[in-house]
């Protein structure tokens, strides 16, 4: 009987392995006459390429950076035995890519957030994406957008006070404040409601954003079989932080529904002049119906869950990389400031900004796209192709996994010369150049939807922040260690130091 047992144990796992690697010669068979010209590295049968990734997530870019390398602007990896991705950098293939109608399904790594998302806007495919977008495009219209200044003002000046407790430090990690911010800045400006993160100090929300994004990104990259995940330390990890993630949210959700059973609606809904007035997102979410019918708890809950988390840890990210970018290139702060007395004269510090000055801030708006060049907030993200289409003698096959990379098509000597420099001005001259090779917010309809939200609170922030503060490098410097987290992180954290302007 003994002996039967071990023959089984053995004689199972042994003919899966045979089938796994009978199958990937198959996978690998067809791929290659499909993708004929696409070169990329050798995969191993049982693990594709995964192995090399198997580093810790600050390496994750220099395995990407040696494929370049080695295989050029457009490669194909194998991120299983029976899966592979094709990487491009090429800035005509994101063109056609991202300006597609069809190209617009993301792939199956998403699944990773749909404990923690749902299929809210980011991951939802189909006519439910669709009719989605259709329903949030007004909230963030730029005709909305003048409402957000107060709240750029209000949970603006609560920042700069948080900033000047540690005025002087020789060294102090930005990244923990600015998230605690920027999440201040969503939930009153998206959902309407005040959780005062910065002032509690509650950073469970996002802390446990942090954790679910290593977790999503170990999945992703994991050479393991997705269905072994149930006994790994990071499932029970990640039951844990949705659970709080969740309860921030119902809360969230529970606050603006009872504020909106004490409001007068009709007042609400109208503008001064008797026109109707736009609604913020958490309103639009809870007053409108798709097909006629209201939206489910589970489904404004993903939305809330969906914004959140897009609308804070991406910025939270931008900002931080730009104030630690102007710390350590003070041409370019100098210059930076100088456009801030300008537009506000003098003694500026407490001035608030309107419209018309964020609209005159030109320079600020190169030094951001330059940081978010250098550190794209979103370093990477993928599709499905929907129906077989030609490029260059090769067919990409329905069904096959794109990623698209603009942390390294950015950085790349191609298109930028001197990459890894700082220097806002490039963008001075860029006219004639294909768009596509910059793309921080995505492109086409599957765009960012907070992009114009995104670019007014940077600048409303830095703003505040250059007339408040001299930013300079930290002592001793420290070095980045970027790393691919969903959103870009440093491991190392970033670090500067501030001196108060008189
Ligand atoms: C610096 C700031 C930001 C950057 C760099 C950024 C970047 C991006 C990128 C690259 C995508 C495409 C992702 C993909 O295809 O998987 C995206 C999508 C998205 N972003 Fe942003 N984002 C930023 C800020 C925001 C803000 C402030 C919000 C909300 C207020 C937001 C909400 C979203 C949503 C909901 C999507 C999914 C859109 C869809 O699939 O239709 N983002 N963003």
């Amino acid at each position: 009987m003994t002996g039967l047992l071990t023959i089984v144990f053995c004689a199972v796992p042994l003919l899966v392995i045979i089938l796994i690697i009978v199958f990937h010669k198959n996978f690998v068979k067809r791929q290659s006459k499909y993708l004929k010209n696409v070169p990329g590295p050798k995969p191993n049968p049982i693990f594709g390429n995964m192995l090399d990734f198997a580093v810790p997530s600050h390496q994750f870019f220099n395995v990407i950076e040696s494929y370049i390398n080695q295989h050029g602007m457009i490669y194909q990896i194998y991120d299983g035995p029976l899966s592979s991705m094709l990487i491009i950098l090429d800035e005509k293939l994101i063109e056609y890519v991202l300006s597609s109608t069809k190209i617009i399904e993301k792939t199956d790594q998403y699944k990773y957030f749909h404990n923690w998302l749902g299929t809210g806007l980011l991951t939802s495919k189909g006519s439910k994406w669709k009719k989605r977008r259709r329903m949030l495009t007004p909230a963030f219209h730029f005709s909305i957008l003048d409402n957000f200044l107060d709240v750029f003002n209000r949970v603006g000046d609560i920042f700069m006070k948080q900033l000047e407790k540690h005025e002087d430090e020789d060294s102090f990690d930005i990244y923990p404040l600015v998230s605690l911010y920027t999440l201040d800045v969503i939930c009153e400006a998206a959902m309407g409601t005040s959780v005062n993160a910065q002032t509690d100090g509650n950073s469970k929300y996002v802390q446990s954003v942090k954790k679910m994004c290593a977790i999503i990104t170990d999945r992703n990259f994991s050479p393991l079989d997705t269905r072994l995940y149930p006994l790994t330390l990071n499932f029970y990890r990640e039951r844990s932080a949705v659970k709080v993630l969740h309860s921030h949210t119902d809360a969230v959700i529970d606050r603006k529904i009872e504020q909106l059973k004490n409001c007068d609606e009709k007042n609400e809904e109208l503008n001064d002049s008797g026109t109707k007035k736009r609604m913020a997102f958490l309103d639009l979410l809870l007053k409108s119906t798709i097909d006629g019918i209201p939206l489910t708890r589970e489904d404004i809950r993903e939305e809330v869950d969906t914004f959140m988390f897009e609308g804070h840890d991406t910025t939270s990210s931008a900002i931080s990389f730009a104030m630690y970018s102007l710390a350590n290139n003070q041409r370019v702060q100098q210059k930076a400031l100088e456009e801030q007395i300008e537009i506000f004269g003098g003694n500026n510090k407490e001035a608030r900004s309107t419209t018309a000055d964020l609209q005159k801030m030109k320079y600020l708006e190169l030094v951001i796209k330059e940081t978010l060049r250098l550190y794209p907030s979103v370093p990477f993200f993928s599709r499905k192709v929907n129906e077989d289409f030609e490029w260059e003698n090769s067919t990409f096959p329905k069904g096959q996994n794109l990623l698209i990379i603009p942390y390294m098509a950015q950085r790349n000597a191609k298109y930028y010369p001197k990459p890894l420099e700082f220097n806002p001005e490039r963008f001075l001259e860029i006219d004639g150049t294909n768009p596509y090779r910059y793309v921080p917010f995505s492109a086409g309809p599957r765009n960012c939807i907070g992009q114009k939200f995104a670019m007014l609170e940077m600048k409303s922030t830095l703003s505040k922040v250059l007339r408040s503060f001299e930013l300079l490098p930290s002592n001793p410097h420290q070095e980045l260690k970027l790393a691919p987290e969903i959103i870009l992180v440093s491991k190392s954290g970033i670090h500067i130091s501030l001196k108060k302007r008189k």
